[in-house]
């Protein structure tokens, strides 16, 4: 055979894709790539916004690490080619144990925001939590879901607020709200504060060098309507119209006051599932259970809130120990990995929520880049059991895991 035979043979060229996003796409092979894209197509104030975390970065570092610190005990010859990586959450089939958690100003990542998280956790059977601050309101985002919606509660200290938000989400169909109880104030994100970042951001020199620096972004932000704290629309409580920091809004908006006691008042005014994200001790998962919520969520605010906060994936054993079947266990911060998921079900979570994930998906090519994280997500899951000889989720059990270096407590 000639040389140019023998090159002919082994050259193939693939065919040459014509659609921007499925040729982005197309190179991201783990959420770090997505991460990567999505920073280059963002402007630093919005990446550094979703991406920071609070103080030194020490317990958003720890969130992942605390994964990395846990092996896989694989079984072998277990015939897996039935596998079934399907749970149940509040009587409800999930696909794979896992929730979108919710996050404030999704629109500053895209510009259909919420509403295209919304969609493509529908089209992955998988709960999706919208958040109070969101960019698109609670009868948005019912107006393109049909899958399954949480609400996430921020509390104002005007209650009448947050009872009429109650209301509006019961209206439109939301089956679950979710009260997060680490944000007495907000968390110090330098990365912000260095930026003097604020909600929507602001147009001044240093933005519009980033925003040229980005044009992708900034064509589609100023095409799109402008982005306001859409569930507040009207209200007195101040809508985002004019940029705010974020500092300023909760620590003037949210109530620091709320106690364990608010936690009945919910009970009373919800008929649907309540959740208590931010736990972060065992004593207060038992509190939690005592106050009868249906779930607690072990988070950190995915580090954003208090720097030096434990790991949620070190706490999952010991509350799942401590409260036994009497709440679901659903833990975030750090999950980058099906067999990060894996590894939380199997020291006793019912579910894992992810946030950044879906964001940097989200950042880097839209809703595709959403659809993309939660089927890597759940392709992960599905890998992980097969390698271990794991056929469904009843087979995930404490056995299969071990601390490298010394146990969690
Ligand atoms: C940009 C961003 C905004 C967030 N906004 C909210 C919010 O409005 N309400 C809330 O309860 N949690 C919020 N969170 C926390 C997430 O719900 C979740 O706890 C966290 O992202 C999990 O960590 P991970 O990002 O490592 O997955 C936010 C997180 C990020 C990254």
């Amino acid at each position: 055979m000639g040389m140019i035979e023998t090159i002919r043979s082994v050259v193939r060229f693939a065919p040459v894709e014509r659609d921007r996003t499925a040729r982005r796409l197309a190179r991201v092979a783990n959420v770090d790539d997505l991460r990567i894209l999505a920073r280059r197509r963002l402007p630093g104030g919005v990446f550094d916004y979703i991406d920071g975390a609070a103080e030194d970065e020490l317990t958003a570092g720890r969130n992942e690490d605390g994964y990395r610190r846990l092996e896989l005990r694989p079984r072998v010859l277990r015939d897996v080619s039935a596998l079934d990586p399907s749970t149940t959450l509040f009587g409800r089939t999930l696909p794979v144990p896992l929730v979108l958690a919710p996050t404030g100003f999704t629109r500053i990542a895209d510009p259909d925001g919420e509403l295209a998280v919304a969609r493509a956790a529908a089209r992955a059977g998988l709960p999706y939590g919208l958040s109070t601050l969101s960019t698109r309101s609670i009868e948005e985002v019912a107006a393109v879901s049909d899958g399954d919606k949480w609400f996430q509660v921020y509390v104002w200290r005007d209650r009448g607020l947050v009872a009429e938000m109650l209301e509006r989400a019961q209206a439109a169909g939301y089956s679950t709200i979710v009260i997060t109880v680490d944000t007495a104030v907000l968390g110090r994100r330098e990365r912000d504060l260095r930026r003097g970042f604020s909600l929507p951001p602001k147009i001044g020199l240093g933005t519009l060098i980033d925003g040229a620096l980005h044009p992708g972004w900034t064509w589609d932000f100023v095409r799109s309507e402008p982005i306001s704290f859409a569930n507040v629309v009207g209200k007195s409580v101040g809508d985002g119209g004019d940029p705010v920091t974020l500092s300023d809004y909760i620590n003037s908006q949210f109530d620091p006051s709320l106690s364990w006691a608010d936690v009945n008042w919910f009970r009373e005014r919800w008929p649907g599932n309540v959740v208590l994200k931010g736990i972060q001790t065992v004593d207060d998962a038992l509190l939690a259970a005592e106050h009868g919520v249906d779930a607690v969520a072990l988070s950190n605010h995915g580090g954003r809130q208090l720097d030096g906060a434990p790991p949620p994936i070190e706490l999952v054993g010991p509350v799942a120990q401590a409260v036994g079947d009497a709440m679901a266990v659903l833990c975030d911060g750090g999950v980058r990995r099906g067999s990060d998921v894996v590894k939380a079900v199997a020291l006793g979570a019912t579910a894992c929520m992810i946030g950044r994930p879906y964001l940097y998906g989200l950042g880097a090519a839209g809703e595709r880049g959403v659809d993309w994280v939660l089927e890597f997500l759940a392709d992960g899951v599905r890998q992980t059991m097969a390698l271990t000889g794991c056929v469904s989720i009843g087979d995930l059990d404490r056995g299969l895991v071990r601390w490298r270096g010394p146990a969690a407590p």
